[in-house]
């Protein structure tokens, strides 16, 4: 390192990389045997994984926060290392070229350290002309994994992102290794601290605004360090399901609050969401009773089951709490085929869980590509694959008024199932949504979320 560079500090969390260190190796050769599998399928010799380069606002010379590329962040806990390669040959120690850039206008990622680096052959470069000298001389035998948006840094591989190699890298995410399953148990606990804080930040009367700034300062991440942004709805907000728009005022009358928001380490994300009553216990306890149903469909969740058709059933004890709750009268059956149960709630019970919060390969039915799309009426289902031991997934219903949706049951077979008094009623609390992540086991399940509220207690 030259003098007069500021290079970043490691403002890493994880308290726990001993354990991490002992897992990384046996991961390490899972995506290594992956990118084996990839590289043979797509009939090529080197896979060459791209970080990614800084998007530039229009006309600008501001860059929008950076976003590593996920299959990048599936070999390294590196996420804020632009312009850098993995190169992979299999048989051969993995080559990281690391791109160091001479710069004093910004903070310059630091010299590499941690558990990762005695597992790579690392060539630091300090301009982006020294990476070709470190690639494969036969471009024509790679694939470049990344997103290339300037063809320089393609460095004349024309293979990039071959559909076949991505297609078994994909569905491969879907399983977790044993380090991933740890990065994952702290992200949750570092989420749980936030949600913690949020809590209590919301029963001091705070508003939005600061009820973010609570959770972010506990969970110890910049807003863009976030694996998504938080969402903190207060009152009728709640039933805005992607609100993340934050109120700087309180309101004048507190009834609710659903907090979704997460945590990562390494990369690795915790997606929660939890729902709660200021005063009015009719409200308390329909919350209490969503809880105790998304309770019963993560007692269901194991290797075998078909995501598709634990939505469904989703729906089903939904139908039940609804006549329960006084907002709507029917058979389950009835109120799920006239659409009553999806006007509550429009969104999927959940999705699988890792680098992306929205993981990817939800809809594979496997390696080739195959997809198994949601079931008709339930579009926004993110996975339909049968679960395996090892995915990790959210299981997160939820229950909303949103008038939009309501309205569209008006002058159909649904509207006499509608008790409107009711709906007049939940409102003013826009709604509820419990999630929590949930491993898959052989023979049952492990709620990382669940686990991680106890031990916090
Ligand atoms: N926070 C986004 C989601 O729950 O899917
Ligand atoms: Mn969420
Ligand atoms: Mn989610």
């Amino acid at each position: 390192m030259k003098h007069g560079m500021i290079v970043a500090m490691n403002n890493d969390y994880s308290d726990q990389n001993t354990e991490l260190a002992g897992l990384y190796p046996a991961h390490l050769d899972t995506v290594r045997q992956r990118h084996d599998h990839a590289l043979d399928k797509a009939g090529a010799s080197h896979a060459v994984i791209f970080s990614g380069s800084s998007r530039y606002v229009f006309l600008d010379d501001m860059a929008y926060t950076f976003k590593p590329n996920a299959h990048f962040v599936s070999w390294l806990p590196l996420l804020d290392l632009p312009l850098s390669y993995i190169v992979y040959t299999p048989g051969e120690v993995p080559r990281l070229i690391y791109y160091q850039p001479r710069d004093y206008w910004h903070v310059v990622p630091g010299e590499p350290e941690g558990y990762w680096t005695g597992q790579f052959d690392i060539r630091v470069v300090h301009s982006i002309e020294e990476v070709a000298a470190h690639l494969p001389g036969d471009r024509q035998r790679c694939i470049l994994i990344g997103e290339i948006n300037d063809a320089a840094h393609a460095f004349g591989i024309d293979r990039v992102n071959p559909t076949t190699a991505l297609n078994i890298l994909h569905y491969g995410r879907g399983i977790k290794t044993g380090y991933e399953l740890a990065c994952m148990r702290l992200s949750t606990r570092r989420a749980v601290a936030g949600h913690l804080a949020a809590a209590a930040a919301f029963r001091e009367g705070k508003a939005e605004f600061d009820i973010h700034r609570a959770y972010c300062q506990a969970v110890s991440h910049t807003d863009s360090e976030l694996p998504y942004g938080n969402i903190i709805a207060l009152n009728e907000h709640s039933a805005v399901l992607h609100y993340t728009h934050l109120d700087r005022q309180p309101p004048r009358q507190l009834r609710s609050f659903l907090i979704d928001a997460g945590a990562q380490v390494h990369g690795y994300a915790a997606d929660i969401t939890r729902t709660y009553a200021h005063k009015d216990s009719r409200f308390a306890e329909l919350i209490a009773r969503l809880d105790e149903l998304q309770l019963r469909v993560v007692q269901r969740v194991q290797a075998g089951i078909d995501y598709v058709e634990l939505h469904i059933e989703t729906h089903r004890l939904l139908s039940e709490v609804l006549v329960d709750a006084k907002l709507a009268r029917g058979s389950a059956e009835t109120l799920v085929e006239t659409g009553v149960t999806a006007a509550f709630l429009p969104h999927g019970l959940g999705h699988l869980l890792g680098i992306q919060v929205h993981d990817v390969g939800g809809h594979m039915q496997g390696e080739s590509g195959a997809v198994i799309d949601p079931p008709s009426g339930h579009p926004y289902l993110r996975l339909t694959r049968v679960l395996e031991e090892n995915m990790t997934l959210t299981i997160e219903p939820g229950l909303y008024v949103i008038d939009m949706l309501l309205d569209k049951l008006r002058d159909t077979a649904a509207e006499d199932h509608v008790l409107w008094d009711g709906v007049e009623w939940l409102r003013p609390f826009g709604g509820i949504r419990i999630e929590d992540n949930v491993r898959v086991l052989a023979n049952g399940r492990e709620n990382l979320t669940r686990d991680a509220f106890s031990a916090a207690a």
